[in-house]
């Protein structure tokens, strides 16, 4: 706010040569507790104050004209009318003086005095409040609401702050209201970064200075096409914060302790240095285009794999006859070993059967190692060999007596992928040796049910509603 803006311009002006008596009447006249001096061109001259008078009065000198009593303009402080309210307020009160005169050049336009700055503060509180009126007019649904909810205007004063926002926060709301905000204020809050750029802000996390995680959500208030304040509403997330940190440890933990089950330090290292690919497909031109890069997606695609085989257990699927455990495990541990993958970067475009090489490929390779470095037993060795092939390509030589374990081993393959890939939900069944699997990934095109019996090789795929439907379009002419 400028002194222009709330200055007083009713001015009475005295020349230097009239008497005291004349000043005094004009002074009684306007209501005014002081006169300017002013020459013929109305330059000012000086300052005579009611105090002035009283005191020549006094000293007896009514006979002196106002250019002997009057405060010369060389010793007065003034401002221009451009002059921002709060330095005009600092030297009302550190100079202790009541007028202080507005000038252009040396002419007086006006002047100021702390009456007329505490009006316009005022006026501007009364306007400032009628402003949020709207967000104060529910009291006791704010009361209720479970969440924190704080309403912050553009000079970060506190303008409300419910229940919930003072049992999360640990502030208390008489001391917040009304009262500009070191917290909301601070270089590098959402609040500040809302009003600067006057977009919301959602689901962003902050400590509390009582030490509590919350999550936050920032709106601006919008009025008259200006960012009026910001209003938030937060929850307390302190629990679901440290059971996540619990369950990230927890996982963290169990993958180190499948690493454990690994054979060696080489093993785990070529795991670790195979990237897997995150992508989007274009059905249209049958490309995709790399959207993350997994630096040690092989390895977590076998810590995913032994883990599918170990729910798998539990659910007493391995002591059907016919599977092998140990053989699987095995063959889960060593079947991508020989698995080489191309440098993609994230956005880059390409075409799946130009750079991936063919999966029979590693497949193969990755049974040469387990045969020739590792002496792993046939059975693995084949299970290893062929876990790519789809069965009707399967060479005559292939034991029959693996068919049930090679064809679980390719749905824990898949569903390892589905997780290590796709972020996959899964969920199983086992009926004797039927095995029920359900699907659910982030990318919908990929959700299913399907039920395999081990021993027949029988499978049914059972698709959601909506891919069912989109099927059913595609075969439309
Ligand atoms: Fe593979
Ligand atoms: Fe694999």
């Amino acid at each position: 706010m400028l002194v222009q803006e709330i200055m007083l311009t009713k001015l009475v002006l005295v020349a230097p040569e009239a008497s005291l008596q004349e000043a005094a009447e004009k002074m009684i006249e306007a209501e005014s507790t002081h006169a300017l001096v002013v020459d013929e061109l109305g330059r000012l001259l000086g300052l005579v104050s009611g105090h002035s008078l009283r005191k020549s009065t006094a000293d007896a000198r009514c006979d002196s004209c106002v250019a002997d009593v009057m405060l010369p303009s060389g010793q007065m402080f003034v401002v221009s009318p451009d002059t921002p309210v709060e330095e005009a307020t600092k030297i009302l009160t550190e100079r202790h003086i009541s007028q202080l005169p507005v000038v252009v050049g040396n002419m007086p336009v006006g002047y100021l005095n702390m009456e007329a700055v505490l009006r316009a503060k005022a006026a501007k509180a009364r306007q400032s409040c009628d402003l949020f009126e709207p967000y104060r007019q529910a009291p006791s649904l704010l009361a209720s609401l479970c969440e924190g909810l704080a309403v912050v205007d553009h000079e970060f004063v506190v303008r409300e702050f419910n229940p919930a926002a003072e049992r999360i926060s640990g502030l208390e709301a008489r001391k917040m209201l009304g009262r500009k905000s070191l917290i909301y204020s601070a270089p590098d809050s959402v609040v500040r970064r809302v009003l600067e750029s006057g977009k919301p802000l959602y689901n962003v996390e902050v400590q509390s200075n009582n030490g509590r995680v919350v999550l936050t959500n920032n709106v601006p208030i919008v009025q008259d096409g200006h960012i009026a304040g910001v209003l938030q509403t937060f929850t307390d997330i302190t629990e679901t914060k440290q059971m996540y940190l619990a369950l990230l440890k927890a996982r963290d933990e169990l993958d180190k302790a499948f690493a454990l089950t690994l054979p060696d330090s080489r093993l785990e290292q070529k795991l670790k240095s195979t990237p897997e690919y995150r992508d989007n497909y274009n059905p249209a031109n049958g490309m995709i285009e790399i959207t993350q890069v997994i630096e040690d997606g092989g390895y977590l695609h076998v810590v995913n794999a032994l883990k599918v085989a170990a729910d798998l257990n539990e659910k007493g699927l391995m002591s059907l006859l016919g599977i092998d455990k140990d053989a699987l495990v095995q063959a889960l541990m060593f079947h991508d070993i020989g698995k080489s993958q191309p440098v993609l970067n994230v956005g880059q475009v390409v075409d799946p059967y130009k750079v991936f090489e063919e999966s029979t490929q590693h497949a193969a390779r990755s049974a040469d190692v387990a045969e020739n470095y590792y002496q792993k037993p046939a059975d693995v060795v084949t299970l290893i060999r062929y876990h790519h092939h789809r069965e009707e390509d399967l060479p005559d030589c292939f034991p029959r007596h693996l068919l049930p374990m090679l064809r679980l081993f390719k749905i824990i393959d898949g569903l390892s992928a589905g997780l290590t890939r796709r972020n996959a939900r899964i969920g199983f069944r086992v009926s004797g040796p039927r095995l029920t699997v359900l699907e659910h990934n982030a990318h919908p095109s990929f959700d299913r049910t399907m039920e395999l019996d081990l021993y027949t090789g029988i499978e049914q795929v059972f698709l959601d509603k909506k891919q069912r439907l989109a099927g059913r379009e595609a075969m439309q002419p």
